[in-house]
């Protein structure tokens, strides 16, 4: 590799092309691409009704403290690493630490990525659908005796879920495919400011709905009775899966970031906008629902059963769902690229594959293990009858890969990065990194990140490990 990737040649050159990195062309162009990647399913199904069940802003002042010692902590982590090296993750690893066994923690990333975009892109695909059946025929079918049957039919489906699945992974590919600058980082410029206006509209009709306080009060008020450990464990478990943090794709954006942008204030700026989102989605959905009398819940309960139904009886609601649906793909999109993105590079950097040849070839493979994860998200699908054998017991393809990516491989991945900060790199160089060299390397909450991050931000992370482990082993 050339120590200098600027080119002299105006014109490309085609073999000299998959030599040159790209880059983010700004730095707003970064920070959105990785508002994008935090911004996902993780902020609109599972923050609202999580933060409602467990005592309301009581639990969101909990969540905040775990964003602020654990997530962001582990976002700069990665954030760090990756723009050192400007490589893989499996790369940087290496760098850092030749001759021992660190990368494998890189690897790790990748293949939880591939893993985590295998069933990941079979819920967009049924955002998807959903989506599509509100521009072509409306919410009207879904009547409050119909809505969870239709849902159950569509994802117990063969062809219909895959053919979804397939156009999602497609775009994902797509946008892959044209690169950093062009690919991702144009995407993520017009898709995510889009995603923050359609958010704000849906917010202002769902709040202004007759009989809409309750869901206010549903996500809001106050109840520190309701705290206890397990509060603690599921804010932070959930804190640092919306930031995407633990497989690298941070770390990978991160590697194709400018030196002198100061990561420490990006990587703020990315938790407040993601936190910023998942409270948003809250007023966007609760009070919509507690103005029909609907039922509070959460995952592909609320958003594929719950709210259609909302929509069918809500003036404009087919607008409304088109948007909201809308919405929720471009979240999803704009996670599946970060996750996809790791495992492209690392087939660029360290296997030299073409970006191009790269892409294609990742996303036909994740498509491929896409196809046992979608025919098995319940026991009726075509392939829902294998069992794995799991900790005791025994899941389906699709609940194998998701736990075993989320609640394993992410924490662990996390975890082991938190510890080469300490036992594998540099303080100093982590520090200067974190600043850029536009910012301040001797400013104090640059130690208190350090601090934070080999201590409090592992200790926790651990603590998750441990607890979804005990957690799933009981069943
Ligand atoms: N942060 C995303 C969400 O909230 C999920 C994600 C996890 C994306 C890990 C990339 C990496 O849905």
């Amino acid at each position: 590799m050339s120590d200098h990737p600027v080119h002299r040649h105006d014109q490309a050159d085609p073999i000299d092309e998959q030599h040159v990195r790209g880059k983010f062309a700004s730095r707003l162009g970064f920070l959105l691409a990785a508002v994008g990647s935090a911004v996902g399913l993780g902020n609109i199904w599972k923050f609202p009704f999580v933060a409602g069940q467990n005592g309301g802003a009581a639990f969101i002042l909990v969540y905040l403290g775990c964003v602020a010692f654990v997530a962001l902590p582990a976002l700069l982590v990665e954030f760090s690493l990756g723009r050192h090296c400007q490589t893989s993750a499996v790369g940087t690893y290496r760098q850092i630490a030749p001759g021992r066994p660190w990368w494998l923690n890189g690897l790790l990333g990748v293949v939880a990525g591939f893993v985590i975009l295998s069933f990941y892109s079979a819920v967009a695909g049924w955002v998807l659908k959903y989506f599509v059946t509100g521009v072509t025929q409306g919410y009207s079918d879904f009547t409050p005796e119909a809505s969870g049957g239709l849902f159950v039919g569509f994802i117990n489906g063969t062809s219909g879920p895959l053919a979804y699945q397939f156009v999602a992974m497609v775009l994902t590919t797509v946008i892959i495919f044209f690169g950093i600058e062009k690919g991702i980082e144009r995407t993520a410029k017009y898709l995510v400011p889009l995603l923050g206006v359609l958010l704000v509209a849906l917010v202002v009709r769902s709040v202004t709905l007759p009989g809409s306080r309750e869901g206010l009060l549903f996500m809001f008020r106050p109840d520190f009775g309701k705290l206890n450990a397990m509060s603690f464990v599921n804010a932070m478990g959930l804190a640092f899966f919306s930031l995407s943090v633990g497989m690298g794709a941070m770390m990978t954006y991160a590697s194709y970031v400018d030196r002198s942008v100061n990561l420490g204030k990006t990587a703020v700026n990315v938790a407040a906008l993601d936190t910023l989102v998942a409270v948003l989605a809250g007023l966007a959905i609760f009070p919509a629902v507690a103005a029909f009398g609907q039922q509070f819940s959460g995952g592909p309960g609320l958003v594929f059963v719950t709210l259609p139904q909302v929509f069918d009886q809500m003036p404009f609601g087919r607008v409304v769902g088109v948007a909201f649906f809308f919405l929720l793909f471009v979240a999803a999109l704009t996670s599946m690229i970060s996750i996809m993105e790791p495992v492209v590079t690392w087939l660029v950097d360290d296997l030299n594959v073409r970006r191009h040849v790269a892409s294609v070839g990742a996303g036909a493979a994740i498509f491929a293990l896409g196809v046992p994860a979608c025919l098995s998200v319940t026991g009726d699908g075509l392939m829902g009858g294998i069992k794995i054998p799991f900790l005791g017991g025994e899941v389906t393809i699709f609940d194998f890969l998701d736990m075993v990516s989320q609640n394993i491989m992410l924490p662990l991945g996390a975890f082991i990065a938190c510890l080469f900060l300490f036992f594998g790199w540099n303080r100093q160089r982590a520090l200067a990194e974190v600043a850029g060299t536009a910012g301040n390397p001797h400013h104090p909450l640059l130690k208190v990140w350090y601090w934070c991050a080999v201590t409090i931000a592992p200790l926790g992370i651990l603590t998750i490990l441990v607890t979804k482990i005990l957690e799933m082993a009981k069943g």
